[in-house]
């Protein structure tokens, strides 16, 4: 097994992701778990459930070898079985070229932050969220979003602990983003500027992330297309960098190395979020 599957933060990952919906730790893999498996790799519960995860093309048993794998935990570690809320869940994941055993503890669902005032182009906070992830900015890095509307891609960072910077040109925009991030009590700073401030602020941030406008929802100071691409040519070099675009908006972004995720919504629009990151840059 990879010796990366133990360094992973998996507790730092399940807070900071947005799509997932269990993280866990890896401990061994079996082809027969009672003979080869070590169920003492498992930390000594008070409680207990186990889980088991059909991930072969066979059909499995999955409630029998839920029972006797609980059965041969319980006798080994002296732990309860509690289904609705225990305190270590055993996972076994059956795939078709490994079996793995790996166990989540009890986290704490991350705090969401809440958006007093909304807005009708504002970005879904899982998009946000996702893209702030995409970015790699870590925490304590700047992030800036020059086109930050109501402050929905700040507010995220901000609850991952990434400070950030929002422009807008619309000073109504800037107020409706400022009330969303102090009633958190974060004090991310808002300017009310075209994007083109980040020129002026390119040696205090980390990276950008940022949802353009569409022309549709919100204001915009030049037609889309002819924004998204003044916008690239303007942006700082060896940042960390995750923009979403309406596909179509240009046909080759030039912002290379990058890798790019089409999103469907409906028949006339498709979103594009661009990603250039550390992991790329160097
Ligand atoms: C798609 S919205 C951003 C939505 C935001 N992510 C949210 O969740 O509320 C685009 C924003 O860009 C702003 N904008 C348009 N042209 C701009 C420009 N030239 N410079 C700065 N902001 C601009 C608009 O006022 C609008 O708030």
């Amino acid at each position: 097994m990879p010796q990366s599957f133990f360094v992973v933060p998996w507790s730092k990952v399940s807070q900071r992701a947005t799509f997932v919906r269990t993280a866990g730790k890896i401990v061994g893999t079996f082809s027969d778990l009672f003979s080869e498996a070590d169920l003492s790799l498992l930390h000594k519960p008070e409680t207990f459930a186990c889980r088991a995860i059909n991930l072969t093309s066979k059909k499995l048993d999955l409630s029998e070898i839920e029972k006797t794998t609980g059965a041969a935990i319980k006798q080994t570690s002296g732990a309860r079985v509690s289904l609705p809320n225990p305190s270590l869940t055993v996972y076994l994941i059956f795939t078709d070229s490994q079996n793995y055993l790996g166990y989540t503890t009890k986290t704490t669902e991350p705090k969401r932050p809440k958006k007093v005032i909304k807005s009708s182009s504002e970005l879904h906070w899982k998009l946000s969220r996702a893209m702030v992830n995409l970015s790699g900015l870590n925490e304590n890095e700047i992030l800036c979003d020059p086109f930050c509307g109501s402050g929905t891609i700040l507010l995220e960072a901000e609850s991952m602990g990434i400070r950030s910077i929002g422009i807008d040109f619309d000073e109504k925009m800037c107020n409706i983003a400022k009330k969303n991030l102090s009633s958190n009590g974060f004090n991310s700073k808002i300017i009310n500027a075209g994007y083109q401030y980040i020129q002026e602020i390119k040696d205090r941030i980390d990276g950008i992330v940022t949802d353009l406008p569409y022309g549709n929802a919100s204001k915009t100071s030049q037609s889309p297309k002819k924004l998204v691409q003044d916008f690239i040519s303007i942006l700082p070099k060896k940042k960390k960098i995750a923009i979403m675009y309406k596909k179509g908006t240009i046909d080759q972004i030039e912002l290379n190395p990058a890798k790019k995720y089409d999103i469907y919504r409906h028949k006339s629009l498709t979103r594009v979020i661009s990603v250039r990151n550390s992991v790329m840059s160097t």
